[in-house]
């Protein structure tokens, strides 16, 4: 019963296929493999995107931070929510990256920045001259931190008020899949549509071993992301075994199966926990991952059945029916009985 994490889960069976053929004899490291190249073109299709660049990275965080310096430079501030995984979660990567980039908090209820805070973040980080921070990118995470999707109306007023203020906006997609299928709508809808103009486009949680995609809709960040790569220790020799993986996730639509598996799971767990008296969410879930609040006997019960996820909240002392915050995630290859047993033993 391991619900800690979308990193925890195994690779896709399929995904390590790949790698295995993928090492068949020789190929030209550094991105100049023929995978690579059909990763780019494959990724152009699926976004209706025929100039876009695609670069491949091991890592969400390296994706978020390199795609983000190219889009800000050392003396400009990166717009972002309070729970953002840039500011929360990288150690200060997109800072460290960037050579010095700032990060500027925007409110949000839960996990969703709302217009209205951001415009007024905005304007008010320009009015210092020389003497402050200059604006810089805005991004937006799709699904958001405590697991809320922002719909396409949602997002586009966010990117409109960045575009008011000719601010570049980057999407960390690293649930970009469980996002769009929860969404039922197309990946040039939820992206460049809008406006959006760079998005890490997650693999690893979704069933990789270790691969996210930086999509850029203008080509000019392209060479300088290549640079940042490679300066930044990220670019890798073997990369053919890197697109390996993210052919196998876009072929036959496994990246969408995958995700839709792993909500589809979020949201059989979610209604076997509503039936725990008192049990409360941050946030509705609306993919594959919830912060649920349920009762000290409840986490009691499922701590000793071996159950795996993260507690927030002290276990020991205090009431039984005090409300202890946990987060849960489910990826693709939970199965329902390991559902049916944490639910089991989280009602009692
Ligand atoms: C919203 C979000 N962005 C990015 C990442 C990628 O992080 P990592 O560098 O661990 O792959 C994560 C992983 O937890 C995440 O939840």
């Amino acid at each position: 019963m391991f619900f800690a994490s979308d990193n925890a889960g195994p690779v896709h069976p399929e995904v390590l296929e790949a790698i295995a053929r993928a090492n068949d004899g020789y190929a030209m490291p550094y991105g100049a493999d023929a995978a690579s190249q059909r990763v780019q073109a494959k990724i152009r299709e699926i976004f209706e995107a025929p100039d876009a660049m695609v670069h491949l990275v091991a890592t969400g965080t390296a994706a978020n931070s390199i795609a983000l310096a190219c889009l800000s430079q050392p003396y400009e501030t990166v717009f972002c929510s309070a729970v953002a995984h840039i500011l929360e979660d990288e150690c200060s990567a997109p800072e460290f990256y960037s050579g010095g980039g700032k990060l500027t908090i925007v409110p949000c209820d839960v996990d969703k920045m709302n217009p209205h805070d951001l415009r007024s973040v905005i304007a008010k980080e320009g009015t210092r001259g020389v003497h402050g921070p200059q604006r810089g990118a805005v991004s937006i995470t799709q699904v958001a931190e405590k697991g809320s999707v922002h719909s396409l109306d949602e997002l586009q007023d966010l990117v409109d008020v960045a575009k008011e203020f000719d601010l570049p906006v980057h999407l960390d997609g690293a649930r970009f899949g469980n996002a769009l299928v929860a969404l039922g709508c197309t990946p040039a809808q939820m992206s460049w549509k809008l406006g959006i103009d760079a998005v890490s486009f997650g693999g690893t949680k979704n069933g990789l071993m270790g691969v996210e995609a930086v999509i850029f809709f203008d080509p000019a960040k392209s060479w300088e992301f290549e640079l940042r790569r490679k300066r930044g220790a990220h670019l890798f020799s073997k990369s053919r075994f890197l697109a390996a993986q993210m052919e196998a996730y876009l072929s036959d639509d496994l990246w969408l199966t995958s995700a839709s598996k792993a909500n589809a799971n979020m949201a059989r767990l979610a209604n076997g926990l509503r039936a725990i008296e008192g049990a409360e969410f941050l946030c509705e879930p609306e993919a594959n991952l919830v912060f649920a609040k349920l009762p000290r006997a409840a986490h009691k019960r499922l701590q000793t059945g071996g159950a795996v996820y993260y507690l927030m909240d002290e276990l020991e002392g205090g009431d039984d029916n005090d409300l202890l915050l946990s987060r849960l995630v489910c990826d693709w290859s939970v199965s329902d009985a390991q559902i049916d047993q944490f639910i089991a033993l989280a009602t009692g």
